[in-house]
């Protein structure tokens, strides 16, 4: 998508961290912008900023959880601005598993609500009004560096990552042909309210349980992590908000922020490869396959363009949010 000018764009969680800054960065590309978060306060700190720089906006306190509150806010939106032309599913929350088995069935189904169903439910409400209308439209969804490779003692916030990546590649298969793209969007560590915030959406009858918090993964230095001066691994959600505009911009299937997480994931990617069986291939079987379509090969991989270094041609700016 090129043109931003008076498209309307809804963001889950945009009142704050990572959500907000996708949601100033597309209030400065020229979008309507729709918030849409749990948390009321949290609405009404962030709607300032967009009545003082004049960005059309719009605060709307839902639970991405509510499926009839989806679809009278798509009506109001609908009100507001009329064609919705670009989701972003970010809200989302954590929840400690600790070791897989140890997890709770209350935290089970309290994350996997959010970050999994409430991704689902925006796609299920707001899809079908962009398709109906036809003009270009963009979904992307928050996925982490945590739907990528596993990160040992958080189990349940990646399966549910693992989850959210996975819906954006199944959508961006079956949206093709039409004027609607798809991205899975994997920051890496943001400065964000996202401990506070998954406490404030916690059910209270869940409160007390789980008390006791997860033991660390065996492989981090705790006494070290305690002294180590965290602003040096955490983007702004400012930034990331402008990579996420890039990203839409470009078409990108899969949007990154961090390259230090490449390696690990080259290595994932490559111990999948490395386990399949050197044997030759059975022809009939091969052919046979072919009829299948996508089930063996799926050519919205090859839709994903390399993205240059900075400095070359091919790098597009990030603005700096002011
Ligand atoms: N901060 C990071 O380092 C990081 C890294 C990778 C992925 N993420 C993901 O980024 C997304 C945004 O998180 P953040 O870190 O900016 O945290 P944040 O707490 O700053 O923002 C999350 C927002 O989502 C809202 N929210 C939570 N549950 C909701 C619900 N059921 N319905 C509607 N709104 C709800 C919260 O009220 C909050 O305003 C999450 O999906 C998170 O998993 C964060």
């Amino acid at each position: 998508m090129q043109n931003f000018q008076g498209k309307t764009a809804i963001v889950t969680g945009g009142a704050s961290g990572i959500g907000n800054g996708i949601a100033k960065a597309l209030g400065r590309a020229g979008c309507n912008v729709v918030i849409i978060d749990a948390r009321q306060e949290a609405i009404d700190q962030a709607l300032p900023f967009f009545s003082q720089k004049g960005y059309p906006a719009l605060g709307l306190k839902l639970d991405v959880t509510d499926r009839d509150g989806w679809e009278k806010a798509a009506d109001q939106i609908a009100a507001k601005f009329g064609k919705i032309h670009i989701l972003v599913n970010n809200a989302g929350v954590a929840a400690g598993s600790g070791r897989l088995w140890e997890g709770s069935y209350k935290d089970w189904d309290f994350i996997n609500g959010i970050n999994v169903s409430g991704v689902f439910n925006g796609i299920k409400t707001i899809v079908p009004r962009i398709l109906e209308h036809g003009e270009e439209g963009h979904i992307v969804t928050t996925s982490s560096t945590g739907g990528a490779f596993a990160v040992s003692g958080s189990a349940f916030y990646c399966v549910t990552k693992y989850a959210a990546s996975g819906l954006m590649e199944c959508l961006a298969s079956d949206l093709v042909g039409t004027n609607v793209k798809a991205s899975a969007f994997y920051p890496g560590p943001v400065n964000s309210n996202l401990g506070m915030s998954s406490s404030a959406v916690r059910p209270d009858k869940f409160k007390d349980e789980n008390a006791v918090p997860p033991a660390p993964p065996k492989d981090i230095d705790v006494s070290a992590m305690m002294s180590m001066d965290f602003t040096k691994i955490f983007m702004t959600p400012e930034e990331v908000g402008e990579r996420v505009v890039r990203g839409i911009r470009r078409g990108d299937l899969f949007i990154w922020t961090h390259p230090e997480f490449k390696a690990g994931m080259a290595i994932r990617n490559q111990a999948i490869l490395d386990a399949f069986p050197l044997e030759p291939q059975n022809q009939n079987r091969a052919e046979s396959l072919k009829m299948f379509g996508t089930l063996t090969y799926n050519p919205v991989y090859e839709t994903q363009v390399l993205l240059g270094a900075p400095g070359l041609p091919d790098w597009p700016e990030i603005e700096t949010a002011k």
